[in-house]
């Protein structure tokens, strides 16, 4: 989920928008590839150390919001399928604007002090007294547990109710770039503590009858994270999600439409795209310019290009 725009000046925002797209390209073009500097190179690879902050009230390890190690790792498979259009996974798809991220996820190997970790800290939040609101939810979760944003992705898992299913889904603090549709973002530090909120019925693979629940709500915040919006930006045709190999949407989709919706240019519209708000088995796509704008968020933004630096990727 990321904050809704709305503007009652819509020509200056058309103008406006226009402009952005031309920097846009002009940001795409001059696109330089950084790898050489990352001193973890596996095959040209990005890889981002992740660290899951499970705020449970008290359940035993496995039981309740206290989430297994296995379903915790079996989620980041399931992300990392997705980012790298895994063949023979449910993350592939064969479609010409679709395309590998190069971008992988690994449960940090060293803690901030250097320590070793699997990547998973769990809190007991029934023995915490928290004095930030929950509406202030960022913060209200980093008050729980929080490693340095720079140098890791913190993905807290929301211990919310039952009723909460299919609700609240998750949420993400998107990078401050200079990319066009940046005002659509909830900006992470130093307004508010960086990184991604998952409802824990919506985290990995769950029993839940529920469209959401094969652990793709991860893949679509992950994807806000490094700078993708909604295919339908701010529900409008003109201005939408700066990608041009999305075609433009003014609303979202739901479900898994068998009569594929078309598109404002009359193309079908990409309801298999992560970005969209279709259900978890009837996604498996990231375009080529979504990734080009993830590219340009990894190598270029504050609190993003430090990730693929870490000492968090190695063990101590
Ligand atoms: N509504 C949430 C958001 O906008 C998440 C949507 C996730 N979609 C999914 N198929 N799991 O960030
Ligand atoms: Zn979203
Ligand atoms: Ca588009």
């Amino acid at each position: 989920m990321i904050t809704q725009f709305t503007s009652p000046i819509h020509i200056s925002l058309r103008f406006k928008s226009f402009l952005y797209l031309c920097t846009f390209f002009l940001l795409i073009s001059c696109e330089k590839n950084t790898l050489e500097s990352n001193p973890y190179p596996i095959d040209n690879l990005y890889r981002i150390p992740v660290v899951v902050h499970v705020i449970h009230q008290g359940e035993k390890i496995g039981e309740g919001y206290n989430l297994s190690e296995e379903r915790i790792i079996d989620q980041i498979k399931t992300l990392n399928e997705d980012f790298r259009r895994k063949v023979g996974t449910r993350g592939f798809n064969n479609h010409p604007n679709g395309a590998d991220t190069r971008i992988e996820f690994v449960l940090a190997k060293s803690t901030p002090n250097g320590t070793p970790t699997n990547g998973i800290v769990r809190i007991d939040s029934s023995t915490i007294n928290n004095p930030i609101p929950i509406n202030q939810r960022y913060d209200h979760f980093a008050y729980y547990s929080y490693w340095d944003y720079k140098h890791y992705l913190n993905i807290w898992i929301d211990p919310l109710p039952e009723t909460f299913i299919d609700v609240i889904l998750g949420f993400a603090t998107g990078p401050n770039s200079d990319l066009p549709g940046n005002h659509l973002f909830a900006l992470g530090e130093p307004i508010q503590a960086e990184g991604i909120i998952i409802n824990s019925f919506h985290f990995g693979k769950s029993a839940i009858q529920s469209n959401y629940n094969l652990g793709r709500t991860l893949t679509h915040e992950v994807g806000h994270y490094l700078g993708l919006l909604h295919l339908w930006g701010s529900y409008d045709c003109a201005t939408n999600d700066y990608c041009e190999d999305t075609p433009p949407v003014s609303n979202h989709n739901s479900g898994c439409p068998t009569n594929i919706p078309l598109a404002c240019n009359g193309e079908p519209a990409f309801i298999a795209n992560y970005m969209d708000y279709t259900a978890d088995d009837c996604m498996n796509m990231f375009t080529k310019d979504q990734v080009k704008r993830m590219h340009y968020v990894l190598e270029n933004t504050s609190a993003r290009k430090s990730l693929i630096h870490s000492p968090g990727l190695k063990e101590p």
